[in-house]
């Protein structure tokens, strides 16, 4: 699940539990000669900055129902077909920065990333391969604790490989900051993040995402591999949840 201030829309949401890491941020970083790991800089024209003035709020045709979501939703934040033309854009910019002789190895971070890892390898004009790792974090479902605990590690090396970690959201950028760290010490080629969402209002450690898709508020968000209590995954767009939902 993820979420931390409701805005307009809805009051004030829960925060969001997991995700949580060390703190120490900003990409492949440390004296062990990873600084250099990062294949470039940041694709900032990729981004797109969606507000809470966005949100198109459920009307008498209410899209959760379509899923068995009745009257759960406050609105649709990103619908389906600008979350397709997104991620083709995405796909696009990272195929640029690679080669067809050495296709990139996506890391999907489970288990939010699913949707969007499935659909970007889809999207992808050129090559890649394809791996997932699952994480913990320990701590409140209101704190970050900064001790991230591998529930399923990576099934082969990546040495010398170029990464591209895929990740649903970054939230506060623990999570991903402790994950950079963690392959960093892999020997890969390189190490680049295409995040489909970012919520810069609640970043707290500054993190090196190459690709982002969409930077949004910090309003609780559900739907396309994100979760509230494990429900909403299924959903094929980025919704806001009624607040009625988890007060
Ligand atoms: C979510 C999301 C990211 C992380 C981002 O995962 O998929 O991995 O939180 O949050 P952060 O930037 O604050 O670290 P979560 O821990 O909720 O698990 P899930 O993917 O299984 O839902």
């Amino acid at each position: 699940m993820t979420g931390s201030d409701w805005s307009s829309l809805a009051g004030t949401a829960p925060e969001r539990g997991g995700g949580q890491g060390d703190g120490v941020g900003g990409g492949p970083v440390g004296s062990n000669g990873v600084a250099n790991l990062s294949a470039g800089e940041s694709r900032a024209h990729l981004t797109s900055r969606i507000t809470s003035a966005d949100a198109i709020p459920i009307g008498d045709a209410d899209p959760g129902a379509d899923h068995g979501y009745h009257g759960e939703l406050a609105a649709i934040l990103i619908g389906e077909d600008a979350l397709k033309a997104k991620i083709a854009v995405l796909a696009k910019a990272v195929a640029a920065d690679h080669d067809v002789d050495t296709p990139p190895l996506l890391i999907c971070v489970l288990k939010g990333a699913v949707m969007f890892v499935t659909d970007f390898a889809r999207a992808l004009p050129i090559p890649s391969e394809l791996e997932f790792m699952a994480v913990t974090s320990y701590g409140s479902a209101t704190s970050s604790s900064g001790v991230v605990r591998i529930l399923k590690d990576l099934d082969r090396d990546i040495t010398g490989r170029r990464v591209v970690i895929v990740e649903d959201i970054i939230d506060s950028g623990l999570t991903l900051s402790w994950l950079l760290r963690n392959l960093a010490t892999r020997s890969p080629a390189s190490v680049d993040v295409v995040a489909l969402l970012r919520k810069p209002e609640a970043i707290k450690v500054d993190v090196d995402v190459r690709y982002v898709g969409f930077d949004i508020p910090t309003d609780f968000v559900v739907g396309y591999g994100l979760d509230y209590g494990e429900r909403y995954r299924d959903l094929p767009f980025v919704g806001l949840l009624g607040e009625h939902m988890y007060r």
